[in-house]
Order: structure tokens, then C-alpha cells, then sequence
């Protein structure tokens, strides 16, 4: 049995998590930013490298005691290496060459997406590879078969805007604040799906997404001021639950031997998406996968999880890595 410390700070979350090769989430500890970026509608990458510095450490002090460990007992360290927002990453890692070098323990550069796509493996024990995954962020939209660890084969991505980064422009648009995701969400379980909006890319021989027409309609149709707010968000959830769908149906032709049909990433949180991949899978007689929310938004679990699958499979890396704020899986 391994014990993984796994820190989290790409985007707008600092994380510190102890999770072991046994799948046990020992201690979780998560300091959200939205406070502080939701004056400017958006996250700022200045103020979010300050918090990441301001709060990571203790937040490790503290994951630890909840733990009931100390870093000698740790056996090694993952930090996210990228992608992502190049100040927090650094934060992240630095922070985590730091701890292993001072504690004499390996580390392990964590790909952000890869704790993303591992993730549903730490909720369900029975996930075999490979597996088809749905990764939809803020930051990426993908398809990924997923054959074992460290072998990803992307079969889609966005030629445009993630699908999280959808839901965050229209709620911006429609004036529902930030974070966008839960805010439309809950706009449009009040709305009625009556405004005709486009599903780009749908029915394509590409295998690829596109969100940016989807966000301009979106942009129109409130402009136009015959619609009503909630409808607008109904309609536009509708709309992306569509294209993903139609997206995920292509791919599976391409992904044979998929056991599974997995979800992850923070659009992941959102009941429509879910219900919806939930039903396709039992359409194609597979599994459907979704960890819990709590692990499908940004987290250190995932990332110590990510490190506990790579430290099982002999993976570590040298302390004089260099973070990598664009790096595809
Ligand atoms: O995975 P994540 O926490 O961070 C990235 O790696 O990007 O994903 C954040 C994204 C945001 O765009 C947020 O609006 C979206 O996930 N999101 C949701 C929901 N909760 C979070 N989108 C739709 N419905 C939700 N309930
Ligand atoms: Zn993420």
C-alpha cells in the first residue's frame, strides 16, 4: 500500500490531498478562489498564482493532520505539472519539488488531465481499461479512449471553446454570474428548451467539438430581448447535452473494447450531461461511469490518485522538471 501526497493548482483551486494505492481519500482539503474572481467575471491568472501561494502550504499542514500523518510517512509526492495557468502551476510545483526534496521522496509530475481521466477509477474499483472518456472542463473538451495508465488515445477535441468555457461565457452573457456551470444549470431547470440554437458540428464526419457558434447564438438570442432568461439557458444545456451526445456516439465506432463509457471533468457536475451519457451507455450495452462531484471539479484527489497509479507503475520524475502550461495528454 502506497500513500500519495497530490496537490491541485492549474486553474482557480488550491488542493492538498493524502490518498492511498488502495483507493482511501485519507484527507481532502480544497481553498476555492471564486471570491476573489467574481468582480471580474473570469478567473485572473495574477490573483489566482497570489492565493495558490498564500494558501498551499498550509493547506498541506492541514491534509496532513487530518490525515494523521506526517511527510516522512508519505511515500511520494505528485504536484500538477500542466496544463493550465502557467503561475499556479509553478506554484504547485515548486511547492511539491520542495516537500520531496526535503523529505527525500520521489515526485511525480502530474498531467491535470490525466487526474481528470484516472479519477473515475479512484471512485470505482470495477472500471477496467480501456474506457472510453468524455473530459469535459472549463479548459478541454475531449474524447480520450483510455487504454492504461499513461497510454491515452484522443480521438475528438474542441476546435474552438471547452464546453465548460460555454457554460461560463453564457452565463456571463445572461448575466447568472460565476462560476457559469451551476449558475445555468439552475437557470434552466427553471426554463423551458424553446429557443432554437445551433448544435455545431453535429452529424460531422469530423470527430471533433465546436462551442464558439453555439456562444454567439447564445449571445444573439439574449440581444434579441424575446426571451426569457431561463429559457435561453435551458435551451443552450440542451443544446450542448446534444452535441456531446453526438460527439460520444461517433467515437464509440472508434473505440472498440471500451468497457465503459466514463464522464469526467467539472461539466461533468451537471445533471443533464449526465442523465444523458447515463442512457447512451445502456443504449450500447456499457457501463456508465461518473465519479462524484466533489471529484469531477477540480481536486487534489485526483492528482494524488493519478500519482498513486504512476508510482504503481514505476513512474517518478526528476526534481528539475519544467512545467508544462500547454501540455495535451
Ligand atoms: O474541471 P474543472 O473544475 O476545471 C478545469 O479543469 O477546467 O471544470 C470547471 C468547469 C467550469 O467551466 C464550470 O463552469 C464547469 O466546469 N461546471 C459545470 C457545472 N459545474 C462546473 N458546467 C455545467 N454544469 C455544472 N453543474
Ligand atoms: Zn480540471
Amino acid at each position: 500500500m502506497a500513500l500519495i501526497l497530490g496537490l491541485e493548482s492549474s486553474c482557480d483551486e488550491t488542493a492538498a490531498s493524502l490518498v492511498t494505492s488502495d483507493r482511501r481519500v485519507l484527507a481532502h482539503r480544497l481553498a476555492g478562489q471564486e471570491a476573489a474572481h467574481r468582480p471580474f467575471g473570469g478567473v485572473v491568472p495574477e490573483i489566482a498564482a497570489r492565493a495558490h501561494v498564500e494558501v498551499l502550504a498550509p493547506l498541506v499542514e492541514a491534509a496532513l493532520a487530518d490525515a494523521g500523518v506526517t511527510l516522512d510517512q508519505v511515500d511520494a509526492i505528485a504536484a500538477t505539472a500542466g496544463p493550465g495557468l502557467i503561475g499556479g502551476v509553478m506554484v504547485g510545483l515548486v511547492t511539491g519539488k520542495a516537500l520531496a526534496h526535503a523529505a527525500g521522496k520521489p515526485l511525480i509530475a502530474v498531467n491535470h488531465l490525466e487526474g481528470h481521466a484516472l479519477s473515475p477509477r479512484l471512485s470505482d474499483p470495477d472500471l477496467a481499461f480501456p474506457y472510453l472518456l468524455l473530459l469535459v472542463s472549463g479548459g478541454h473538451c475531449q474524447l480520450l479512449l483510455v487504454e492504461g495508465v499513461a497510454r491515452y488515445r484522443r480521438l475528438a477535441t474542441t476546435i474552438d471553446d471547452a464546453a465548460g468555457e460555454a457554460f461560463d461565457k453564457t452565463a456571463k452573457v445572461l448575466g447568472l454570474g460565476f462560476p457559469g456551470g451551476p449558475a445555468v444549470e439552475a437557470a434552466a431547470a427553471r426554463g423551458r428548451p424553446i429557443v432554437p440554437l445551433p448544435r455545431p458540428m453535429k452529424g460531422s464526419a469530423e470527430p471533433h467539438f465546436s462551442f464558439a457558434g453555439l456562444k454567439s447564438a447564445v449571445v444573439r438570442a439574449h440581444d434579441a430581448k424575446t426571451w426569457e432568461v431561463d429559457d435561453i439557458a435551458a435551451s443552450f444545456q440542451a443544446a450542448v447535452v446534444d452535441c456531446l451526445l453526438d460527439r460520444t456516439i461517433r467515437a464509440l465506432d472508434h473505440a472498440g473494447g471500451a468497457t465503459a463509457l466514463v464522464v469526467a471533468g467539472g461539466v461533468a457536475a451537471n445533471t443533464a450531461v449526465r442523465t444523458a451519457l447515463s442512457g447512451l451507455a445502456s443504449d450500447h450495452g456499457l457501463r456508465f461511469v461518473a465519479p462524484p462531484l466533489w471529484l469531477c471539479t477540480d481536486n487534489a484527489a485526483m492528482i494524488g490518485w493519478a500519482g498513486a497509479e504512476r508510482f504503481a507503475a514505476g513512474l517518478t520524475d526528476p526534481l528539475d522538471i519544467a512545467p508544462r502550461p500547454r501540455w495535451p495528454l
